[in-house]
């Protein structure tokens, strides 16, 4: 059996990739990526595929059984065709099962919507291929508050519009092991899964930082309007909208899901304070 992972070289792509090689063996994984030479590192077979060009997903996709679809970054509207084209392809080059990364949130009503309603259509557009599928939806990954870190202790704390909103995050390697059992078992077919841990506020959050990093922050509610103006300032126009429309998200309990890790993988998803515990020493 041969399976293909998009976005190779992208970091939930490669986490994917090599979980699956701890599988099944390299000989039988597949990475397709829109810059290859980004990908090489993985030790796998790496093919070109842009999410844009429908006939090198052509190529890409021949003689693959299974395709692991990750969400594509472009604006919402482009992702609908980008993400089509993938399942086109795996369709015509006789794919028999497609797994898609999806996104949980709120569909209607913050400014991060768009991208959320958009994973929703190509949820719509793989369960419609006629392909056996499973879909994940991935929490918000922790990777990022972690990476933060620096910037939270010159800024005194961390400042958000989340208010008292819980959050279920994840972490990329969480969500590889989901994935490849996703991949590999036949029983997950035609599930639709929320792939994160626990749900904590932001308070809980600067919390267990404070207990792994010996740090001493504080959590500062902003309203979403005065976040949403100061993150544009800081990110630009697409990615700050973006951002506060995510802080905007949890605030409403968007991300306060019950997590469907267990069924995934067997095992409960790792506590927060296990994942950052973990990032520590890998993200030094
Ligand atoms: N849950 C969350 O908190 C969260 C946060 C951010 C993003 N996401 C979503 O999760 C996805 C994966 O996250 P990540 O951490 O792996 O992001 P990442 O490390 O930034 O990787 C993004 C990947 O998307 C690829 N890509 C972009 N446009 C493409 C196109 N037209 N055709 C083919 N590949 C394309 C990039 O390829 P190149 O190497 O060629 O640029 C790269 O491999 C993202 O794409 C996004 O949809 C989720």
């Amino acid at each position: 059996m041969k399976i293909a992972v998009t976005s190779a070289s992208g970091k939930l792509g490669a986490s994917i990739v090599k979980q699956l090689v701890r599988e099944i063996g390299k000989d039988q994984v597949i990475g397709i990526a829109r810059t290859p030479e980004k990908a090489e590192h993985l030790g796998v077979e790496i093919r070109k595929g842009d999410y844009n060009d429908r006939e090198q997903l052509d190529q890409a996709l021949k003689g693959i059984d299974t395709v692991l679809l990750v969400s594509g970054m472009d604006e919402p509207q482009k992702r609908i065709q980008q993400h089509r084209n993938v399942i086109e392809a795996a369709k015509q080059n006789g794919a028999k099962k497609i797994v898609y990364t999806s996104i949980i949130g709120d569909e209607k009503n913050t400014a991060f919507s768009p991208i959320v309603a958009s994973n929703r259509q190509t949820e719509k557009d793989v369960q419609a291929s006629g392909l056996q599928w499973v879909i994940g939806r991935n929490g918000i990954y922790i990777e990022p508050d972690i990476e933060y870190i620096s910037h939270y202790i010159e800024e005194g704390g961390i400042r958000n519009c989340a208010g008292e909103g819980k959050c279920a995050y994840t972490s990329r390697e969480e969500l590889s092991q989901a994935y490849a059992q996703m991949l590999l078992h036949e029983k997950h077919n035609g599930q639709v899964y929320n792939l994160a841990g626990d749900p904590i506020t932001q308070a809980e959050l600067a919390n267990i930082i404070n207990k792994v990093y010996g740090t001493s922050l504080s959590y500062y509610p902003v309203s979403v309007a005065a976040y949403q103006k100061e993150r544009k300032e800081a990110l630009g126009d697409f990615i700050g909208t973006v951002i506060a429309g995510i802080y905007e998200g949890i605030q409403i309990g968007a991300n306060n899901v019950q997590s469907d890790f267990e069924k995934a993988t067997g095992r409960a998803h790792k506590a927060p304070l296990a994942m950052i515990e973990e990032l520590k020493d890998i993200l030094k």
